[in-house]
Order: structure tokens, then sequence, then C-alpha cells
């Protein structure tokens, strides 16, 4: 969808951060889990703060209303929120790993609508702008129909990634960075020129 804009998230954003992934947690999975899968879900998904202090983290707006929100990651947590286990705060290096794509939430009003794919060009660019070469992710099953329709393949999966017996799987995916592309997809849904972008992505960074 043409027509959309984002920005860097701050502090202040958290709150209706934490009201659009639930609302999008409780109704975009619904296709994909059972109600106590869903719910087993929250302990792997959700708010990251590490994200929003290190600037990496996008809100998505449409018309004026919140459409989205999702980063990318230059450290070693591959999914979940401040609350999940497995974090790892380390700084990974461009030149061997590959950045991680974080916290995608599309709301459920504007589902379907190029913000996922939106989400995954930002991250993807600013990523390349960091130098990295290569994308990961932790997926649900929710976000593989976008992750494959955008390039990424499955390299493993973990089958109860809650660990409480409700055989919730998150899916490592992988892909390597077509930079052309992320710029083309940022210009076609936001009109704003790639030289524009750069610029903002790396204010944020300063
Ligand atoms: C995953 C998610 C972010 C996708 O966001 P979205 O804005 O609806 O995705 P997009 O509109 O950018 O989709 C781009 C393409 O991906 C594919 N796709 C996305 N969602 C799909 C679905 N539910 N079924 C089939 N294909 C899908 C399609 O090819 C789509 O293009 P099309 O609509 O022109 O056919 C959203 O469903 C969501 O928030 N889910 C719940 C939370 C979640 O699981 N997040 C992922 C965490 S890893």
């Amino acid at each position: 969808m043409a027509g959309l804009s984002w920005r860097i998230a701050d502090e202040a954003d958290i709150p209706a951060i934490s009201d659009l992934q639930m609302r999008s947690i409780e109704e975009l999975q619904k296709a994909f889990l059972t109600p106590d899968q869903i719910e087993s879900s929250k302990k792997t998904m959700g708010l990251d703060r590490q994200l929003i202090s290190d600037r990496t983290y996008f809100m998505i707006e449409g018309g004026g209303r919140l459409a989205g929100c999702g980063g990318w990651g230059r450290r070693a947590t591959l999914f979940g929120g401040s609350h999940s286990a497995g974090r790892s705060d380390a700084f990974l290096d461009p030149d061997q790993d590959p950045a991680r794509i974080r916290a995608m939430y599309a709301s459920p009003d504007f589902a379907r609508r190029g913000v996922g794919k939106l989400l995954l060009a930002l991250g993807e660019l600013a990523a390349s702008e960091e130098g990295f070469s290569m994308l990961t992710l932790g997926s649900t099953l929710a976000g593989m129909p976008l992750y494959e329709a955008y390039g990424f393949r499955e390299v493993s999966r973990v089958e109860d990634a809650s660990g409480d017996g409700f055989n919730v799987p998150v899916i490592t995916m992988t892909m390597p960075i077509d930079r052309s592309r992320a710029e083309r997809t940022v210009t076609q849904s936001t009109g704003e020129a790639t030289a524009d972008t750069v610029l903002r992505l790396a204010s944020a960074r300063a």
C-alpha cells in the first residue's frame, strides 16, 4: 500500500506499541494457533525496550493512525520481548553475523496492506547502512507467509519455544540483503526518496 509513513519509536510510544502488539498477537494469530497457543505465545513475543533505546524500532502510520511497528537488531537477541528467556545484548559483527529482524506487528485494522513489507524493507536498509549483508529472524507461524514472500527461507525450528508444552513453534529464517529492492519498497510505500530515508536512518544512529 502506498501512503504509509515511518518514524523511529521513542519511550513515549511504549503504551501505544504495547496496545498494538497485544491486539496483533490476539487477532492475527487466530488462523495459525489455538487460543491456548496464543496465550502461550505471549511469553516469546512483545515489547523489547532495548530496540527502542537502540533507536532501531519503527512506527508505521497510515491515514494518521498507527498501522504497525517493528524493527531490526544489531544485538544477538533473535526474538522475544524484554520479559522473554534467552536474551543477549552482545553486539553482532556485520562482517560475520546476520542482522536481526525484530518484533514485527501489523495492526489488525491494517493487515495485508503492506505494513509488514515496509517494516522489513526499512530494517533491511538500516542494516545494510551499518555494513550487514545478511538478515535472520525468529518467526511465528503467523509471520512465515510474509517472510517467505519477502525471500526468507527456514533454516531450523524449535517446536515448543515457550517451554510450557503448548508447542508454539519459533522458526529461524534467513536471507541475503537485497539493498536495491529494499530501497524501491520503501519509496513505493512512502513516496520518500532513498536519500531522505538514509539521512533519517543516519540521524537515528547519531
Ligand atoms: C506477520 C505480520 C506482521 C504481517 O503483516 P502485514 O502488514 O499484514 O503483511 P503485508 O501486508 O506486508 O504482507 C506482504 C505479503 O506477505 C504475504 N502475507 C502476509 N501475511 C499473510 C497471510 N496471513 N497469509 C498469506 N500471505 C501473507 C502476502 O504475500 C502479502 O502480500 P499480498 O497481501 O499482496 O498477498 C502480521 O500478520 C502480524 O502482525 N501478525 C501477528 C504478529 C506476528 O506473528 N508477527 C510476526 C512476529 S515474527
